[in-house]
């Protein structure tokens, strides 16, 4: 049982950033990952079409016998986790928009986050930060466009320059400290986030809080991997590999994967 593959999917290659931090924490974990790139992005999808979307992922990946379901998405969690989770018997794990620590931390009451238009339309993100605008203003922008040059392979390229910073300046004008990144693509920003943020803003993302809930999911389901190997990675995109794999070649350097073209 427990040497059975963590399964992880996103809209395209932004779980990656979830994915890393699972194969680091957990690096006798094997897992399998799907880039929907194909139908990339969700974020500008309907609620029915993200979980259709999602639902179709999870079934492939049941068909690889995994053991637990990351998704790697904060657009189909928040849209589809509740749907998942009554449909299949399997423990899921989701990714959210880090808006608890941030308004933890935040000394001017005032953060960003960036996320798509799903996630921030979205009943759930409503709810969690209904749960925290007591004392904090949550100033919310949608990244239209971003998830479509990532995909495209333009992350440094002057246009996502132009684009960020004509969502993030105002909120820098409007006083945030904290700035989340609400997008598993997000995190590949940060270089380029940097250049436009003051040093005394902040940049929070999920991603290690995942990968510390799935560890404690595993243990206390008792689906932890016993064996002591490293384990092997295997990430499928159905569209092209070659953007998953140039992605990777960058950020990914200590862990051993595998990408291939899989049509799902
Ligand atoms: N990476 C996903 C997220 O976290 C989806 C982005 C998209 O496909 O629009 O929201």
């Amino acid at each position: 049982m427990s040497s059975q593959p963590i399964g992880i999917f996103d809209s395209g290659i932004g779980g990656t950033s979830i994915w890393k931090e699972i194969a680091t924490l957990l690096p006798y974990e094997n897992t399998i990952y799907l880039a929907d790139n194909k139908n990339a992005p969700y974020g500008t999808k309907n609620k029915d079409d993200i979980v259709k979307l999602s639902i179709k992922n999870v079934e492939r990946l049941l068909a690889y016998d995994c053991k637990i379901i990351v998704v790697a998405c904060n657009t189909a969690t928040t849209n589809a986790i509740k749907i998942l989770r009554t449909t299949f018997d399997i423990p899921f794990i989701g990714i959210e928009p880090a808006i608890k620590p941030a308004a933890l931390y935040s000394q001017t009451k005032r953060i960003g986050v960036l996320a798509t238009k799903g996630t921030l339309s979205s009943e759930l993100f409503a709810k969690t930060s209904d749960l925290y605008t007591n004392d904090i203003e949550i100033l919310e922008v949608i990244g239209s466009g971003l998830v479509d040059l990532i995909e495209a392979n333009k992350i440094d390229s002057k246009e996502m320059y132009s684009l960020l910073s004509s969502y993030i300046q105002p909120l820098i004008d409007k006083g945030i400290d904290y700035l989340v990144l609400g997008c598993t693509h997000y995190p590949y920003l940060t270089s380029i986030l940097k250049q436009i943020l003051p040093p005394q803003i902040y940049i929070i993302d999920s991603g290690l809080a995942v990968a510390k809930q799935t560890q404690h999911v595993l243990e206390s389901h008792q689906l932890s991997q016993t064996t002591t190997l490293t384990g092997t990675h295997l990430l499928y995109s159905n569209h092209d590999p070659v953007i998953l794999d140039t992605i990777l070649k960058d950020s990914a350097t200590n862990i051993p994967y595998q990408v291939s073209f899989l049509d799902f």
